[in-house]
């Protein structure tokens, strides 16, 4: 088991499996996984069939929770994925509004210099979306888009999904 936790960021984007199958592969990889997740975000799980998401995770903190321990720099976390990520959320971390949870901890891993993986979702992106990515990468998050690859031939929607989640574990496979 890694020391430090890794935060899930889960957003009212559509792409519940995403984060379903980052709660599995990380555990697997030994991360301890906590979730912080959105109102829209509760109703879009649940929609797309992936509310088990909030059993199999042990310890979820409030949106509203500022006290939590996510909200602080001084509380060791490895760093942070929100995925799947909305465009709304990813311009709120773009603009350090820090206005929620979700929010304030990607700003946090941003000023602790701690990798913060965002999986934007939306298709086509508008010159807003592509300007807020731009100015995350350039302050230091990663970017990874919602894009699966075809080319090891997945036979499950699951492996599909895997061929994006494998990419952001990556990001914090490389950091330990
Ligand atoms: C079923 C459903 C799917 C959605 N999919 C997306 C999406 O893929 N990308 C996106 O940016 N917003 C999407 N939205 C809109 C967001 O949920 C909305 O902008 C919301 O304000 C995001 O809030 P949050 O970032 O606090 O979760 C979707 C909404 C619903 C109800």
């Amino acid at each position: 088991m890694n020391k430090h936790p890794v935060l899930l960021g889960i957003t009212g984007a559509s792409g519940s499996i995403y984060a379903k199958r980052f709660l599995s592969l990380a555990k697997k990889h030994g991360f301890a996984v906590e979730l912080i997740i959105t109102k829209i975000g509760e109703q879009v799980i649940k929609h797309e069939r992936c509310e088990s998401i909030l059993k199999d995770c042990k310890k979820i903190h409030r949106i509203d929770d500022f006290f939590a321990p996510p909200a602080t720099g001084g509380s060791k976390y490895l760093g942070m994925a929100v995925l799947p990520c909305s465009m709304g959320s990813l311009g709120r971390i773009a603009a350090g509004t820090s206005d929620n949870l979700l929010i304030r901890a990607a700003d946090v891993c941003l000023k602790e210099s701690r990798p913060l993986v965002l999986v934007p979702r939306e298709m086509p992106f508008s010159e807003i979306h592509l300007e807020n990515m731009l100015r995350l990468k350039r302050a230091g998050a990663t970017i990874i888009p919602a894009s699966p690859h075809f080319y090891e031939h997945p036979k499950t929607i699951e492996e599909l999904a895997d061929t994006v989640v494998e990419k952001v574990l990556k990001v914090f496979l490389n950091f330990t």
